[in-house]
């Protein structure tokens, strides 16, 4: 079958750049807290550095969810059942979704990225190793509407979504994506999704702030990437990479901090800085078993199994699409 075609469902002005990036970094840089969402990090040089944050030894989750996938395969096999399309959220690189395709026999895959050229190459690599499974990539930003290819219509939908990527949204919008999947995923729908675990700080911080580096540079090409594409004129080399956990929101925070007074321009907008302040990058909120339950129950999502990888502390969890009715 291979790659069937792939769909792009984002939005680019005349240069190319995206529109709503542009407009993130602005409505961002105008806030008393500086804020870009997180989502923005993954040009082709923020995909390649965050497959490099995944071969650290500190960044635990998706060695446990490897793990996870490997060890509970024909149990979670025996959970979800034959015959299903595949909807990845934020594929990137797809290097844990064999792991479940061969072990489901699925109907189809569909995986939705927001980087284009990083999901040509995953989906082609993946149709390589599935020959006979016909694979649909959409190029788009899973939190928005995402329109689903019209072939796999007929089919009962997985929702696959690793990697705790939930985390990085506050509860509200994580409980709109959530709430929207769930409509588009449709009735007898399931859901498989990565849960990063509240744990202990040393562990969470070290996850975050490798002595290498790479979640530093990580960060900081948000940065050089505005430069690149919105003919920015940041110092990068006056800011610093900071990881911090806040506990009362139960989330790893990411900043970047300028190091002294900065002035820079985007777009020919001006934006200054005092030494201190910070830009809010990410966050990468964390849930104890009942925390994500009540959550995916939020969302209209029923958990029916859980994996749980006690240590360090990351879970899978497979949920099945909840009727619409008020309860009890
Ligand atoms: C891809 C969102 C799951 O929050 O752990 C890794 C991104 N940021 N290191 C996470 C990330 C810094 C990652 N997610």
């Amino acid at each position: 079958m291979g790659v069937v075609r792939q769909l792009r469902q984002v939005d680019a002005d005349a240069q190319g750049v995206d529109m709503a990036f542009r407009a993130d970094v602005h409505a961002g840089l105008g806030q008393a807290q500086k804020a870009i969402p997180a989502r923005w990090f993954y040009d082709a040089t923020g995909s390649a550095l965050f497959e490099d944050i995944t071969a650290l030894p500190e960044y635990y989750p998706t060695r446990s969810e490897t793990d996870l996938l490997t060890r509970h395969a024909a149990a979670i096999a025996a959970a979800i059942g034959p015959g299903r399309a595949v909807v990845e959220l934020g594929s990137g690189s797809a290097a844990k979704t064999p792991l479940l395709l061969g072990a489901i026999a699925p109907a189809a895959y569909v995986p939705v990225d927001i980087s284009g050229a990083f999901l040509r190459d995953s989906a082609a690599a993946l149709s390589a190793r599935f020959p006979g499974l016909p694979v649909y990539p959409v190029e788009a930003d899973f939190t928005q509407r995402v329109a689903l290819p019209r072939e796999i219509g007929p089919l009962a939908k997985l929702g696959f979504f690793p990697g705790s990527t939930i985390g990085n949204m506050v509860a509200r919008s994580a409980i709109d994506l959530l709430r929207n999947w769930r409509t588009a995923l449709g009735d007898g729908a399931l859901m498989l999704i990565g849960i990063d675990r509240i744990k202990d700080i040393a562990t969470l911080i070290a996850a975050y702030a490798d002595p290498a580096g790479v979640t530093a540079a990580f960060n900081l090409n948000l940065l050089e990437r505005i430069n690149r594409e919105l003919g920015g004129t940041i110092p990068v080399e006056n800011f610093v990479h900071r990881a911090l956990w806040n506990d009362v929101h139960a989330r790893i925070e990411m900043h970047l901090v300028a190091a002294c007074d900065i002035e820079f321009a985007v777009d020919g907008r001006r934006y200054r800085m005092a030494k201190g302040e910070t830009i809010h990058s990410e966050n990468s909120h964390k849930y104890g078993p009942r925390d994500a339950n009540l959550l995916l129950r939020a969302g209209g999502w029923t958990p029916v199994a859980t994996w749980d990888d006690a240590n360090p502390g990351f879970a899978l969890i497979l949920a099945e699409a909840a009727a619409f009715r008020s309860a009890p």
